[in-house]
């Protein structure tokens, strides 16, 4: 009973279209159709019928059989090679009970075949059946699209795990290879500092040897001067400037001092290599940026010393907390993608600065600048303009997740065939949380 009233509600939701030619029959009907349904629509042939359909398409039909300009049945026919997905329900209310008549609705699905006169009766239970029946199919249509929205969800969901899975696969790989690269430089370290450490002490030794000879070959050059015969005089000065010996002197020690100065340099690239990509990496310190700069620009040197001048302001500023293998690793990304942008050869300035409770690493180019329409993907992970085996796109990305892990940001500004500027600011007391 309760399900009736239901369907009796949801019937008056409905629209019918009604197509009978007999005006006194259409007229009853209409008139108790009318009471039932929410919308009712008229129709006194099969072509005014099909053309009230193809504007608003009803959720019922009823319609007769034999009417002038078009029949019910061509109507029925042409409706369900309109409507092939929703299959409107259809009755046939007709004073005809041929079979063939029969047949041909059968075949064409209809819902009904009703033979006038009808008993009203009947015609309510058949449209209370179909009511139920469309309002069921509602229910399903519905739990359909909420089926697809959720599974549209999920997907997107699925999407989302997986990017950020691959991203982190992709961070730990990089971890991985900075690992790598800090146990290879403690390895080439090892390997390079014996060596160096007995270059540079004969270096060392030769220079007191040379002092030595220097002091004895003047003490000699004096003692000729004041005892010998003039033959003697003569044959050292000749032998002297023959051998050049003057010029080797003094050149001796330009060559040690020089020999001693590029020693030094190894030792200083060995020790910002291994404090470049150290491999005890998770941990904060008290960290000089300035020092992290110059170390940063040795280990990528070679990157940039064909494409640019480097130009560094850096201010005196406070220490940091930070973790500074990683700090380094933005400022190795930095400097690269700087080297990447410039054609031909530009300036890359690297400028430190202090304010208030933070300290700020400005990195200009003269590089190519940024696309206004890419400016808002380049922090994102694998976003490249670079050809492909060139670059990952994941440098920008991963210098600011970690900017962002120590309470920092990075902004950028650029200006196309003028260069690009990226500023990295940094709390002086960084986050204690950071880890790696
Ligand atoms: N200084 C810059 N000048 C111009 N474009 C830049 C600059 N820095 C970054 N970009 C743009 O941002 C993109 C993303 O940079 P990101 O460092 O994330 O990746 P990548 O350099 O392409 O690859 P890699 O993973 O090797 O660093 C670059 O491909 C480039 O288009
Ligand atoms: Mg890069």
């Amino acid at each position: 009973m309760k399900a009736d009233i239901a369907d009796k509600e949801y019937l008056k939701s409905l629209t019918l279209l009604y197509v009978e030619d007999e005006r006194d029959t259409r007229d009853m009907f209409a008139m108790f159709l009318r009471r039932l349904v929410g919308v009712l629509i008229v129709a006194t042939n099969g072509a005014e019928g099909l053309d009230a359909y193809r504007r608003q398409t009803p959720d019922i039909v009823i319609t007769d059989i034999n009417m002038p300009v078009m029949d019910g049945l061509t109507m029925v026919r042409e409706i369900r090679a309109l409507d092939t997905g929703t299959q409107v329900p259809i009755f046939i209310l007709t004073a005809h009970e041929e079979v063939d008549y029969l047949k041909s609705s059968i075949h064409l699905g209809t819902l009904e075949y009703l033979v006038k006169p009808v008993d009203t009766r009947v015609l309510i239970e058949s449209l209370l059946r179909c009511a139920r029946h469309l309002h069921d199919r509602q229910i399903v249509r519905e739990y359909q699209k909420q089926l697809v929205t959720l599974n549209e969800k999920l997907e997107k969901l699925v999407a989302e795990e997986v990017g950020k899975n691959r991203e982190k696969d992709i961070m730990l790989l990089q971890q991985d290879k900075l690992a790598s690269l800090g146990h290879l430089a403690a390895g080439v370290a090892h390997e390079i500092n014996n060596p160096l450490g007995f270059i540079m002490s004969n270096l060392g030794t030769l220079k007191g040897y040379v002092e030595n000879i220097e002091q004895y070959t003047s003490l000699l050059q004096r003692l000729i001067a004041r005892d010998s015969t003039q033959e003697t005089q003569h044959l050292s000065g000749e032998a002297s400037q023959k051998l050049d010996i003057e010029y080797i002197l003094k050149d001796i020690r330009d060559l040690i001092s020089e020999s001693t100065e590029g020693a030094e340099r190894v030792k200083q690239i060995v020790i910002d290599l291994k404090d470049f990509a150290r491999s005890d990496g998770d941990y904060l310190k008290e960290t000089d940026l300035n020092q992290c700069v110059q170390s940063t620009i040795n280990v990528v040197r070679n990157e940039i010393k064909y494409v640019a001048d480097l130009v560094l302001h850096l201010d005196e500023i406070p220490k940091i907390i930070c973790n500074p293998q990683q700090i380094n690793q933005v400022i190795a990304n930095l400097l690269v993608n700087a080297a990447h942008a410039i054609t031909g050869r530009g300036t890359i300035t690297v400028t430190t600065l202090h304010e208030n409770d933070h300290v700020r690493l400005i990195v200009t180019d003269t590089g190519c600048g940024i696309l206004p329409e890419n400016i808002t993907h380049i922090f994102a992970p694998f976003f490249t303009t670079k050809e492909v085996g060139q670059g990952t796109g994941l440098g920008l990305s991963i210098s600011n997740n970690i900017i962002n892990r120590h309470g920092g940001t990075i902004g950028v500004a650029s200006e196309i065939d003028k260069g690009t500027t990226f500023t990295v600011t940094l709390p002086v007391n960084g986050r204690r949380e950071v880890s790696a």
